[in-house]
């Protein structure tokens, strides 16, 4: 069932006192990658719902929200198909308000620690976090889910949410759920839209890039500097990028020297589409 009210949803979710409840955020644009979270959603859960909605205030003034790939027709389709029990797609106006609602001197946020927010995606992306855990939180007390999921893809996203939940002591457990990718190797994205094939082809350099470090590391190597540089192997000037970081999996923080706790992020441009990707050294 496809909603757009928050009052709806709340009347609905009335009925589901006792049951297990699962949501699956997302921005739409639904691939195998989110597919992934509905279905682990399904065998956890007694009732889904899959929320679909391009949230305005995780968005830079640069970033691509207006050009975003919105495609809820086909995604609620894919939801029915999954047993999803409610499509959650509310407006800009209804989860925010309408006017100006977009300024935190209007709307309450919620702001993740600096030491979390100041580093991989939240360096360039300021101000990204802050949207992510607001957006997270109205939907999480609108839902009321017993368990949230989330995709290893975004790794900060993850670690930062599960930071908010234990700091806030919001009773949802997060289940982390691995990355889904093409054949190739390409990190599901819904940014793939964006890419020709030559730049498909291209993208290939990051999970090739991550996939060395973790052969190198599984060789004994487990300098950092030099395990970084064994990325330059890959990039031509094709490339933009952004960051390429060895650190600890659920603290974020610097590492000595690797270890099997460590995880390996990668930002990188290819076309002027930003993509990420990152891989656990130990599996
Ligand atoms: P979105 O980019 O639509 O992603 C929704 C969820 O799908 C995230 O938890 C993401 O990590 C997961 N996901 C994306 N690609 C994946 C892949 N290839 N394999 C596995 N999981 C994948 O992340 C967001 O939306 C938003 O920031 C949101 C949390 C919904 C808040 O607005």
């Amino acid at each position: 069932m496809l909603l757009h009210s928050i009052k709806e949803l709340r009347e609905l979710r009335k009925n589901w006192r006792g049951l297990k409840v699962g949501l699956v955020p997302t921005m739409g644009a639904l691939h195998e990658g989110h597919l992934s979270l509905i279905k682990k959603a399904k065998e956890t859960c007694d009732k889904v719902v899959v929320s679909v909605f391009v949230n305005p205030i995780q968005f830079g003034p640069a970033e691509d929200y207006d050009k975003y790939p919105r495609t809820l027709d086909n995604d609620t389709v894919l939801c029915e198909k999954e047993g999803v029990d409610i499509v959650f797609a509310p407006t800009p106006d209804e989860m925010y308000g309408s006017g100006n609602r977009l300024s935190n001197d209007t709307l309450t946020y919620v702001c993740p620690p600096f030491f979390y927010v100041n580093k991989l995606c939240g360096k360039t992306r300021v101000g990204h976090f802050d949207g992510v855990c607001t957006v997270v939180l109205k939907l999480f007390n609108i839902v009321q889910p017993d368990y949230a999921f989330f995709g290893q893809k975004d790794a900060q996203q993850v670690v930062i949410v599960k930071k908010m939940v234990k700091d806030l002591n919001v009773p949802v457990e997060i289940i982390q759920c691995p990355i889904v990718r093409e054949e190739s190797g390409l990190a599901l994205s819904s940014r793939n839209k964006y890419l020709s094939d030559e730049g498909k082809q291209k993208a290939l350099a990051l999970s090739k890039i991550l996939n060395n470090i973790k052969s190198c590391y599984k060789r004994g190597i487990t300098d950092i500097k030099g395990l970084k540089e064994t990325a330059y192997n890959f990039l031509t000037e094709d490339y933009e990028l952004e960051y390429l970081e060895i650190l600890d999996k659920n603290t974020l923080e610097e590492q000595e020297y690797a270890d099997n706790n460590s995880i390996v992020l990668i930002a990188c441009r290819v076309e002027n589409v930003r993509l990420i990707d990152n891989i656990y050294l130990e599996d």
